[in-house]
Parts: C-alpha cells; sequence; structure tokens
C-alpha cells in the first residue's frame, strides 16, 4: 500500500504529488481528467482507478462539492481524509460529518503557499480536526509544508486560512490601486514599490504601527486617536476616492473602505483611532449612514 493518495491534480495537487515523491514517499494519484496524472507516473507515481485508495488521502480540489463528486457512495473505513481545498467553515464541518457516516476521519487544512512554496522553507499549513488523526500522518505531511494545529473545530483551519488571505488579497488590491494611481501620473510602479514596501516592514514591525500592537488594541478594546483620529482619517479616506475617481480609476473598494470609515465615525468613534473600525465591523453590514 502506497503512504498516500494524493486526489486532485490542478497546479496544487501536483505540486504535493511531485513533493511526496521527491521525499521518498510511495504515492498514489487520482484525477478527475486522468490525463494529468502522466507527468507524475512519469515520476514513479502510482494511478488509482479509484479515489478512496490507500489510508491516506490528501486532497486538493477546487471545492468541497468536488470531493463529494469523486468519492460518490465509496466506504471510507479507517481512512483518513486530509482535504487542503478551500471552502467556507460550514461546508468543512459538514464534510466532517459526511467522512465519519462513512467511516472515515477528516482533517481540514488551508495550506498557505503556491504550488512553487510546497516542500519550501516556511511554507505552513493550517490544520484543524481530529489532532490524534493528524498526529498519526503528521510526519508524511511535514513533506509538504509545516503543521500547524489550530483547533478541534473542522471549520477553524478555514477561518485562518481566509483570515490570512483576506489581508494578502486586500494588501495586493491597494497596491494594485495605488501603483495605478501613480502611473496615471507617470510613475512607474517599480519606482512606488519600495515605499510600499517600507510601510509592509512598519506593519510587521514592533513600532506603532506593527500588528502585534493593533492586536492588543483590539483585544483591549481601547482604541487611541489623540494623534490621528478617525474622522481624520474618514475625511482624509474620501479624499483618496475623489482622486482615483477623478484619475478615471475603479473605486469599488476605496468607497467601500470609505463607507466604513464613515459608518464608525457616525457611530461615535470619530475621536478614536482606526482600529475603532472592529466595533462597526463587529455590528455586520449595516446601511451607509
Ligand atoms: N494555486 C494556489 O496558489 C493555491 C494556494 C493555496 C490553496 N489553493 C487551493 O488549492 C485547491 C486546488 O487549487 P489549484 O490551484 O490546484 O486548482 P483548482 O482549479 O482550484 O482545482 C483543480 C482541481 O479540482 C478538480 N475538480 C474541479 N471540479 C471537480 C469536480 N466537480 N469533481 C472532481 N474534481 C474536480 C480538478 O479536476 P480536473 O483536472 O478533472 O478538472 C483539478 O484536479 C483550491 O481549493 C485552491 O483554493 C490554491
Amino acid at each position: 500500500m502506497s503512504d498516500v493518495t494524493v486526489i486532485g491534480l490542478g497546479p496544487m495537487g501536483s505540486a504535493m504529488a511531485a513533493t511526496f515523491l521527491e521525499a521518498g514517499h510511495d504515492v498514489t494519484v487520482w484525477n478527475r481528467t486522468a490525463s494529468k496524472a502522466g507527468p507524475l507516473v512519469a515520476k514513479g507515481a502510482r494511478q488509482a482507478e479509484r479515489p478512496a485508495t490507500g489510508e491516506l488521502l490528501v486532497i486538493s480540489q477546487i471545492s468541497y462539492q468536488a470531493l463529494y463528486d469523486s468519492l460518490g457512495e465509496a466506504r471510507l473505513d479507517g481512512k483518513t481524509l486530509v482535504n487542503l481545498s478551500s471552502g467556507t467553515p460550514a461546508e468543512l464541518r459538514e464534510a466532517a460529518r459526511w467522512v465519519a457516516e462513512r467511516g472515515g476521519t477528516l482533517v481540514t487544512g488551508g495550506i498557505m503557499v503556491p504550488p512553487p512554496g510546497i516542500g519550501q522553507p516556511g511554507a505552513y499549513t493550517f490544520y484543524s480536526g481530529p489532532k490524534e488523526a493528524l498526529d498519526r500522518h503528521a510526519a508524511t505531511l511535514e513533506a509538504l509544508s509545516a503543521v500547524t494545529y489550530v483547533g478541534q473545530d473542522p471549520g477553524l483551519a478555514m477561518m485562518y486560512y481566509q483570515a490570512q488571505l483576506l489581508m494578502f488579497w486586500s494588501a495586493l488590491t491597494s497596491f494594485m490601486h495605488a501603483a495605478a494611481l501613480l502611473e496615471t501620473a507617470g510613475v512607474r510602479p517599480t519606482a512606488f514599490a519600495p515605499f510600499a514596501r517600507e510601510l509592509h516592514g512598519e506593519l510587521a514591525s514592533d513600532g506603532p504601527l506593527g500588528l502585534g500592537i493593533l492586536g492588543e488594541e483590539l483585544e483591549a478594546g481601547v482604541y487611541p486617536g489623540e494623534d490621528n483620529s478617525l474622522h481624520m482619517q474618514a475625511v482624509g479616506m474620501g479624499h483618496v476616492v475623489e482622486t482615483l475617481r477623478a484619475a478615471g480609476l475603479d473605486t469599488t473598494v476605496p468607497e467601500a473602505l470609505h463607507r466604513l470609515f464613515a459608518r464608525a465615525d457616525a457611530e461615535g468613534h470619530g475621536d478614536e483611532g482606526l482600529t475603532a473600525v472592529v466595533e462597526s465591523i463587529r455590528q455586520g453590514t449595516r446601511p451607509a449612514p
């Protein structure tokens, strides 16, 4: 029997299977489109006719629905499924029940690197679900990335993963907006990039803009705004939106930020700092004031 079966051979699953092979594991692969297994078979993988093959199944597909489509009515007795696909926390919890009904155990995960990062230093994966099942296979899974266990709730790995992706996508998109704005004045994106890097360095630092300190403010519920009030920043964000619009650029995301700042201001947080917007975020979406 092979050490691991990889289900799903998109860019991620293919890189995972190749990484397991490079680490010396005996690897079986399965994919809906069987032809994608060719390059991995050439490297020494076995191709399975059915996905529910072996004891450890590592899954990387577009969604959790793909898992149901792939496994169908197969029994999963004694098998551990480690699903590293994207989904919602509710879908992951439902999938844990679905797998258990068929006799298997589901460990959920969110892997925090793109295909070339798999197996490289710095790669890590958030895992949640039954810890003993994860521990049993941790030595194999460590070929892909560091194993970061976050808790028993099967939905939790995806919440950590999505929390990271939200920051990642927001930061990258704000860089696109910033670069596009400066481009309208003839400034090349590479000329602006050093300033963007400087800002991100500050966020990563222990300084007053550091995320560690912001986290402490959120936990304490104290948002100092004497030096730079939320009201001042809400007005400034309005100017950013006007500038982008005047430059003929898309303003969807900046407008949404401005609406959030203005709402927090209108809800009485104007004299506090920017972190006070968390109070409005916690209340859920509301009509603009
Ligand atoms: N790429 C990244 O940088 C990255 C990073 C972290 C996490 N992820 C996550 O990793 C997962 C895989 O991503 P990916 O980039 O490899 O490509 P993807 O396009 O998200 O997934 C491709 C895989 O899903 C399979 N699939 C889609 N629908 C299916 C269905 N109904 N039944 C069975 N299989 C189905 C495809 O099979 P066919 O070949 O037959 O179409 C293929 O194996 C995703 O959930 C993604 O969000 C991706």
